[in-house]
């Protein structure tokens, strides 16, 4: 009878607080100021950052930002032990799209739904830490360059890449930008232009990531003990030092909207990026699970031969 009690209120709670569709994509359990989400995309063979992923972490985010949660901490992972976050839906870019989103952020001006859900992660209350396992390209590497934190596993199943210069495209919700303060210019340059892949091991050695684990139990026990550290703390200190950080280390707001949001929406129209999405699209069998979905840093190559 209680437990039925529970399960109804948790489940009202979640309803009235969802300000768009909720697709059950995300799974959080709580402990002691720590939110675990578990990405899960039953949607896509791959994770995909698709509408479904969008709409629920935007709802999130809302619950997140309210300052009124004693949870301090964000631990983001996901159930798909491929992919942490494959791209986003590459059908965004093509005619037909359909979607329940406002295209722009209603509460950001000039800021597109996707970006902005990356920008208010970035100033989210708590402090954020991706456990990766998985691929995580496009904007699944923007999404890891908007949590604070990083670590991964040296599995062959992590790869990570800016991979939009591929597309005709750039990295339109700032990936590259964030990469040139954490790996540096050169290197930024050498693997977004490739739109390369980067292993665990290499990520680690650059600074891409925090730091790589050699098994996923010791990934999981590290990243839980200093989520529960982190969480003794009070929020205030939270808080204030990750607005000192973003202020010296994170792109403004009007050069993402600029230099990056605005290029790729330019760029998303011709026809040469046009033909390569349909193209892409095709090739993946609208990005179902298959080798150019799990080795495009590799297989790209063969789309232009
Ligand atoms: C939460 O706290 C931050 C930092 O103090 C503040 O900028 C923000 O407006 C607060 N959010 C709400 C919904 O009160
Ligand atoms: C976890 O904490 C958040 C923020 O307080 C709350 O909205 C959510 O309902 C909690 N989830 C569970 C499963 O208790
Ligand atoms: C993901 O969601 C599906 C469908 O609800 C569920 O069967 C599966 O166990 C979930 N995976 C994980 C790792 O939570
Ligand atoms: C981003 O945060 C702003 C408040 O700063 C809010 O108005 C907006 O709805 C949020 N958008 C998303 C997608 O989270
Ligand atoms: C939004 O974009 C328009 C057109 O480029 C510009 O005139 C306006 O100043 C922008 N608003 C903000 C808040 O950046
Ligand atoms: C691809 O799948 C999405 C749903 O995930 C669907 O909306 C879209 O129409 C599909 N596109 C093609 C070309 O089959």
């Amino acid at each position: 009878m209680f437990a039925r009690f529970v399960t109804l209120a948790l489940a009202a709670v979640s309803v009235s607080a969802a300000r768009y569709p909720s697709f059950g994509t995300l799974q959080t359990t709580n402990s002691s100021g720590v939110m675990n989400v578990v990405i899960n995309n039953t949607y896509s063979e791959i994770n995909l950052f698709d509408l479904h992923v969008q709409s629920d972490l935007a709802n999130l985010i809302e619950t997140l930002q309210a300052n009124d949660t004693d949870i301090r901490v964000v631990v983001f992972s996901s159930a798909n032990p491929q992919f942490f976050l494959a791209h986003i839906d590459i059908n965004y870019f093509l005619p037909g799209y359909e979607s329940p989103l406002p295209f722009f952020d209603p509460g950001i001006p000039n800021m597109t739904f996707p970006v902005a859900l990356l920008w208010n992660i970035t100033q989210l209350p708590q402090a954020t830490i991706a456990v990766i396992e998985g691929r995580a390209r496009g904007i699944g590497n923007e999404f890891l360059m908007s949590c604070d934190m990083r670590f991964a596993t040296t599995s062959p199943s992590v790869l990570l890449a800016q991979l939009e210069t591929s597309f005709g495209l750039n990295p339109g919700a700032g990936g590259a930008m964030y990469l040139a303060h954490e790996i540096g210019r050169g290197r930024t340059f050498e693997y977004v232009f490739a739109s390369k892949d980067i292993d665990a091991v290499t990520a680690e050695k650059y600074g891409w990531i925090n730091r790589a684990f050699d098994t996923s139990a010791e990934l999981r026990d590290y990243v839980e003990a200093l989520a529960a550290r982190i969480a003794l703390f009070p929020a205030g200190g939270i808080v204030g030092t990750k607005a000192g950080i973003n202020a010296v280390s994170r792109p403004p707001m009007d050069v993402i909207i600029q230099q990056a949001q605005n290029i790729i929406g330019v760029l998303a129209q011709t026809s040469v990026t046009q033909a390569f999405s349909k193209k892409f699209v095709a090739a993946t069998n609208n990005q179902s699970l298959g080798d150019l979905e799990l080795n495009y840093g590799e297989e790209l190559v063969s789309l232009f031969q």
